[in-house]
């Protein structure tokens, strides 16, 4: 299928699943520019420049479907302000990763150390996640500002763990788990247990929502990862893991099943040539050829069944539908 076409089928697998939670991503969007606000004009000027160019506003869309699953549709002021902190969170990390990637582009445009440099990326990502925190304090959801600050601790670490994976390049499948369980899948659980925790604080569904969050969350980054490997078009670079020297599931499971010689010559081509785009490519082609992308797409599969199985005993609704809507969406999105 061409692209424009598949676009659009995208387009609408994404208006379907938010048939149920149209009303609160309206109001939604509403609240999320405002939370953003500052009298510094300078600031104004980035923060107009990120939210005219949003994304595909997955974790508040997570948030309102657990919400309204667990309670048969309801939510509250708090789902909201979840909603808000979860996505200026996820959009501050964006740009901090833009400068730890040294990525100049994202969601289809130039990233803002691409047009600002990295200093202001740096500090415009400070401000977005204070501004999030704060919404939590001045509202006084102190439980959801616990379930936020777990899973700001996380990323920071993941993405560390990431960096001092890429230096000594001795990585293995499980610490592979281990960083993008970090990286990504803790902000997504707690989407999810947040969504929960709103209107049930403390009740057994948190938990559960956590870990199903958690385990998309995983299948997500394994999805991001592959499009790195791809020739899509998807709003940011292609083929910049191997030049940043980081190793994800494709390479992992390939290095781990190829001869000796092939190993070396994977490594010295990471370690020595990543700056070489031919070179990249050469590796890319090999990983290719050599079953890493199948293997990733079925342990990305296996890690979206055990999150429907963990949904399964929520009784039908028009919300849990359109979660494993969602789910099924994480995998097969072309963006
Ligand atoms: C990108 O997340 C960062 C990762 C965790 C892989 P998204 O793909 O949800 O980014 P946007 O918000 O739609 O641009
Ligand atoms: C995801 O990291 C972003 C965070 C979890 C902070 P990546 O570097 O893999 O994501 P993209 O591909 O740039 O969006
Ligand atoms: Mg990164
Ligand atoms: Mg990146």
């Amino acid at each position: 299928m061409c692209s424009f076409a598949l676009n659009y089928v995208y387009l609408k697998a994404i208006e379907n699943i938010k048939k149920p939670i149209t009303y609160e991503m309206e109001l939604f969007e509403k609240k999320f520019r405002l939370s953003m606000s500052s009298r510094v004009a300078l600031l104004n000027r980035i923060t107009h420049y990120i939210v005219n160019r949003k994304g595909k506003q997955m974790r508040p869309m997570f948030v309102f479907l657990t919400a309204k699953m667990i309670s048969n549709g309801e939510v509250s002021e708090r789902t909201y302000r979840g909603a808000s902190v979860l996505e200026l969170i996820h959009t501050a990390t964006l740009v901090h990763d833009d400068v730890v990637d040294d990525s100049d582009r994202r969601r289809d445009f130039f990233s803002i150390n691409a047009l600002w440099k990295n200093k202001i990326a740096v500090l415009v990502g400070d401000f977005l996640l204070s501004k999030g925190l704060l919404l939590c304090i001045d509202n006084n959801d102190f439980d959801l500002l616990k379930i936020i600050s777990v899973a700001v601790r996380e990323m920071s670490e993941g993405e560390l763990l990431q960096i001092e994976k890429a230096r000594t390049l001795d990585i293995t499948e499980e610490v592979y788990y281990n960083i993008i369980r970090k990286k990504t899948a803790s902000l997504i659980a707690a989407c999810c247990s947040l969504g929960a925790a709103s209107l049930k604080p403390n009740s057994k569904e948190v938990e559960t929502m956590r870990k199903f969050g958690e385990l998309i969350g995983m299948a997500f980054q394994i999805k991001d990862d592959l499009f790195d490997y791809g020739t899509q078009q998807i709003g940011k670079p292609t083929g910049i893991d191997i030049k940043e020297q980081k190793m994800t599931l494709p390479l992992i499971y390939v290095l781990n099943k190829c001869s000796k010689k092939e190993k070396r010559w994977l490594i010295n081509s990471i370690k020595n040539h990543n700056k070489n785009s031919k070179r990249v490519n050469e590796v890319i082609n090999f990983v290719r050829q050599n079953g890493g992308l199948d293997y990733a797409v079925s342990k990305m599969k296996s890690f979206r069944k055990e999150a429907l199985n963990l949904i399964n005993p929520f009784p039908d609704s028009i919300y849990k539908k359109s979660l494993i809507l969602m789910v099924n969406y994480v995998i097969e999105r072309n963006k």
